[in-house]
């Protein structure tokens, strides 16, 4: 039996994957602090079948193995002594297939910009995810970067580029967004180090927005929808509203995603979005539309809005992986807007 380690395990794209990792019947360790992220209780769907210390198993076969701490202090652990797990939970956690690293701090606007020496503390995370997977070769490894990495010049509203991904390059940088861009775009340069120098297999994603149904409220498209559900007039905006976004559902994020790591190796890092731009005006629209009103906007222009439009262009995936997304803008917001009104029908 497979046997995959997902860090973040229980944050937004972490419990999506876990979900789909168990579909697949592999045997799953998944790390999370729950600083965010939410008890696999509320979401996992399976019978807690025992615990002992901070390590809870979960299924009939006992597959699901959920540890909560600090993912820095359990790598600490285990790049002394990879036996770590075995002598502390007595579990046969030695070696993992895939290592998909979802820990991050993450947020919207308000603690990207708001507290961004929090953030920067992604470094610390993923220095010591590199550390251990160089010493200790997964099959193969999953690095989420972020659009946040490209060139915050190329994304203003005079100079709107569909982001490619040729436009990071480490010979010829650019400024990315943030503490959180910095980060991600340093992790980046660890893969290719990592697949390079280590011969770790390695792929980089850079997701764009990404959303879905389960996803927190302090995010754009959840948060929207449930004000949407219970038809909020006058329509508050964070800025404008003119300011627009690449949303990619959370689906469409996990297939390409496990195409990427059987394709790519060398730590290239591709886009994962739609390569449509929509404004945060249209998202209002289509939502108030779902709920059969037509608010007045409100613009709050003292918010933090971040770059003015960033979106994808998809060629090097549709040429060379022959992917393109399958849920559109419509249907997947069609669903988060169902599952808000069940919310607040509740
Ligand atoms: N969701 C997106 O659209 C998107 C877009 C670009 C990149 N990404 C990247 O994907 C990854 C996952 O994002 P997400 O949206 O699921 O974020 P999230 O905040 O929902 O999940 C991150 C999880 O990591 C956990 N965590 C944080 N610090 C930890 C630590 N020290 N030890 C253990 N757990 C810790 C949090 O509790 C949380 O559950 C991140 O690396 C993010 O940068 C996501």
């Amino acid at each position: 039996m497979r046997t995959h380690l997902v860090t973040g395990g229980c944050g937004f794209v972490g419990r999506n994957m876990v979900k789909r990792l168990d579909a697949q019947g592999a045997r799953v360790l998944f790390i999370d602090d729950l600083s965010v992220g939410t008890h696999p209780d509320t979401w996992l769907g399976q019978r807690l079948r025992f615990e002992h210390k901070n390590l809870r198993i979960y299924g009939e076969d006992e597959r699901l193995i959920f540890l909560q701490a600090d993912l820095r202090d359990v790598l600490r652990e285990l790049n002394k002594d990879p036996e770590w797990f075995r002598k502390a939970y007595g579990q046969d956690l030695v070696q993992f297939d895939d290592i998909f690293h979802f820990a991050a701090i993450v947020g919207g606007r308000s603690k990207i910009d708001g507290d961004p020496m929090l953030v920067a503390q992604d470094l610390s995370i993923d220095a010591e995810m590199f550390l251990y997977v160089c010493r200790n070769k997964p099959c193969r490894f999953l690095y989420p970067s972020s659009s946040a990495a490209y060139p915050i010049d190329l994304q203003t509203e005079s100079n709107t580029l569909q982001l490619k991904e040729s436009d990071i390059d480490f010979k010829k940088m650019g400024e990315p967004d943030m503490t959180y861009g910095w980060s991600k775009l340093t992790g980046e340069f660890l893969a290719k180090i990592a697949a390079q120098h280590y011969g770790v297999h390695l792929t980089c994603i850079r997701p764009f927005s990404g959303y879905g149904e389960d996803q927190d409220l302090s995010y754009p498209v959840p948060a929207i929808a449930a004000r949407a559900a219970k038809k909020e007039n006058p329509f508050e905006v964070w800025g404008t509203g003119k300011q627009g976004r690449d949303f990619v559902h959370i689906d469409d994020v996990l297939d390409l995603t496990l195409l990427a790591m059987d394709k790519i190796s060398d730590g290239r890092a591709i886009n994962i979005g739609m390569g449509r731009l929509t404004s945060f005006l249209e998202l209002i629209e289509v939502f108030t539309g779902f709920a059969g009103y037509k608010p007045t906007i409100k613009p709050l222009l003292d918010k933090p809005v971040g770059v003015h439009s960033r979106y994808c262009d998809m060629t090097w995936v549709e040429e060379n992986l022959g992917w393109k997304a399958k849920i559109s803008i419509e249907e997947g917001m069609r669903r988060v807007y169902e599952a808000a009104k069940r919310r607040s029908d509740n």
